[in-house]
């Protein structure tokens, strides 16, 4: 494994087994009373979000707190970023404090790669901008994976918002790493004109595609992303791209209906649909933690802690 994790690219397909696999015996954890292991003793995560978040923060927090680390939550308000403090300053400010990791979200892409100049820790990318969200992807691998028995060969359909989506991007360069076949799905106006170099196919036709999948994967609508009008209403893009309680029923039987979340219902996924047992998105963000840890794990467990002291 390398040190960051800022993209896909920095994960082989070895290493996402591995990852995967480190989650599965992390999983356990979360079912104990107390749910707690000591690998981390003694080590110092820093969750950095400079843009909202629920799920991965959160899963984050108790990915790191599950493994005894220590953690600070840092965020923009009630800190001196209000101020006008840089990211540099502040990540040194970070790194003078001892972090030995930093997650950090922005909504520039490139943030987590230009904060690997000025930390030692290792950093992981928690969503930057447009760019990836790796961790959301290979927690969507491991859900794949968990539920359908394997990844090699899955017909996966990622559909929707594609051009503003960085879920997108990890999990299409995730699934062609680990062989499975994806087809993006939206209007042509949200999917990027270079999206079949990342080793997908394309439809703008969703239900030409659906009785051909193994998991149906919607992508929310990011309106606060785009800067001009992609479709000429919301309710236009439901009634094309929506999967409606009708269009659900395309899908083969065992096929699994995925969404990274937060979701907007009726939206590009209606509400009867979300809550049907064939949509694992409750089971996503239970997963998340395990693969956090795992991540956490993999990138800290094997290196010294900042400050060089061993004992606890
Ligand atoms: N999936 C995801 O990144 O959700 P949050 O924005 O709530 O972290």
């Amino acid at each position: 494994m390398n040190k960051h994790l800022l993209s896909i690219h920095d994960v082989s397909a070895p290493d996402i087994v591995r990852v995967l696999d480190t989650a599965e015996s992390f999983r356990e954890v979360g079912t104990r009373i107390i749910k707690k292991v000591p690998a981390l003793r003694g080590r110092t995560v820093v969750n950095l979000f400079y843009e909202n978040s629920t799920r991965t923060r959160i899963s984050f927090e108790l990915a790191a707190k599950r493994l005894s680390a220590d953690v600070i939550n840092f965020t923009t308000s009630g800190t001196s970023v209000s101020k006008g403090e840089s990211l540099k300053d502040t990540a040194l400010t970070l790194q003078a404090m001892g972090a030995d990791a930093i997650v950090i979200r922005h909504s520039s892409s490139g943030s987590p790669l230009t904060l690997t100049r000025w930390v030692r820790g290792s950093v992981l990318n928690a969503g930057d901008g447009t760019h990836e969200h790796p961790t959301q992807a290979l927690l969507d691998l491991y859900t794949m994976r968990d539920r359908l028995g394997r990844i090699e060969g899955l017909r996966v359909a990622i559909v929707g918002d594609v051009m503003h989506s960085r879920v997108a991007r990890s999990l299409s360069f995730a699934l062609a790493k680990m062989g499975a076949e994806t087809t993006l799905v939206g209007p042509p106006t949200l999917i990027p004109p270079d999206a079949t170099a990342w080793g997908v196919q394309v439809s703008h036709d969703l239900e030409s595609v659906l009785p051909k999948l193994d998991v149906c994967y919607l992508l929310r609508v990011q309106k606060e992303r785009q800067r001009q009008q992609y479709f000429p209403s919301v309710r236009e893009y439901a009634r094309l791209f929506g999967l409606t309680r009708e269009r659900v029923t395309m899908l083969p039987e065992s096929a699994l209906v995925m969404h990274p979340g937060p979701m907007n219902r009726g939206v590009e996924i209606d509400s009867d649909v979300a809550d049907l047992p064939r949509s694992v998105i409750e089971e996503q963000v239970t997963n998340g933690i395990a693969v956090r840890m795992s991540l956490l794990y993999l990138l800290l467990a094997g290196s010294a802690p900042e400050g060089g002291v061993t004992d606890a």
